[in-house]
């Protein structure tokens, strides 16, 4: 194993840029609250995987969601597991990304200059809870179908554009099959794509500024 490691590594130059990445100083004031924001990348990771297994067995339509979905839970070999560590770990990541900002706020690590690690973070947040929306509608069950109507109807009661932000979102006055599309789009390409970039510049900050050594 080692002699492979030390061919590749001449060829590929593995250990040295390994060794900045990992190789920092660290304040020693750490304890496990400064853990949260990892646990919370480690989920986001379980999720992403999971959602690529499942995505090969859904099939987003309007008369094939609902039948896709049992098939995975009855008839795909591990499927049901699959599907439930999907949906564990996409509601343990909203857990530990609130737990963590609520470390980084008691803390006071969102002063300057790490203001814009704040932001990123708040966007992620954000972004963290619309794939749970987005995720919901998918098993297009009752209970699916119904908490997305409720949730929708929210977006049309905002003000002067509430009307247009309704249709938006369902991509028609009604919930239907192009809500349904809408929403795997944004579940399995649109988010996860925002999220990769928004944690990339997170990590890129917290790498350049370093964890906030404390009052
Ligand atoms: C999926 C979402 C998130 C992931 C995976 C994540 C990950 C991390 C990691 C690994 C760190 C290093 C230190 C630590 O773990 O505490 C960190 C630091 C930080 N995070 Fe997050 N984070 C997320 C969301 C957020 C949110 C929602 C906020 C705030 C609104 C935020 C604000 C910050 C700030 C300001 C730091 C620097 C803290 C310091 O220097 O002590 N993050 N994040």
């Amino acid at each position: 194993m080692g002699k492979i490691f030390e061919w590749l590594d001449s060829r590929f130059g593995v250990k040295d840029p390994h060794k900045r990445f990992f190789n920092r100083p660290l304040p020693l004031n750490l304890n496990y609250s400064y853990c949260l924001g990892g646990m919370a990348f480690t989920l986001f990771l379980i999720s992403v995987i999971t959602g690529l297994l499942l995505s090969i067995y859904y099939v987003p339509s309007e008369t094939e969601a609902y039948k896709s979905i049992v098939r995975i839970n009855e008839e795909v070999r591990l499927g049901w597991l699959v599907r439930s560590t999907h949906k564990w770990s996409a509601h343990l990541l909203i857990v530990f990304v609130i737990l963590h900002t609520i470390r980084v706020f008691v803390k006071e690590a969102y002063r300057p200059p790490r203001e814009l690690n704040w932001i990123a973070g708040a966007l992620t947040l954000i972004l963290t809870m619309a794939s749970g929306f987005t995720g919901y509608l998918l098993p297009w069950d009752q209970k699916a179908y119904w908490a997305t109507v409720v949730g929708t109807s929210m977006a049309g009661t905002a003000p002067f554009i509430g009307d247009y932000l309704l249709h938006f979102v369902r991509g028609g006055a009604d919930v239907d099959g192009t809500t349904l599309i809408r929403f795997y789009s944004l579940h399995v390409l649109w988010i996860p794509l925002f999220m990769f970039i928004l944690l990339w510049a997170h990590f890129h900050m917290v790498r350049k500024q370093g964890i906030y050594r404390g009052l």
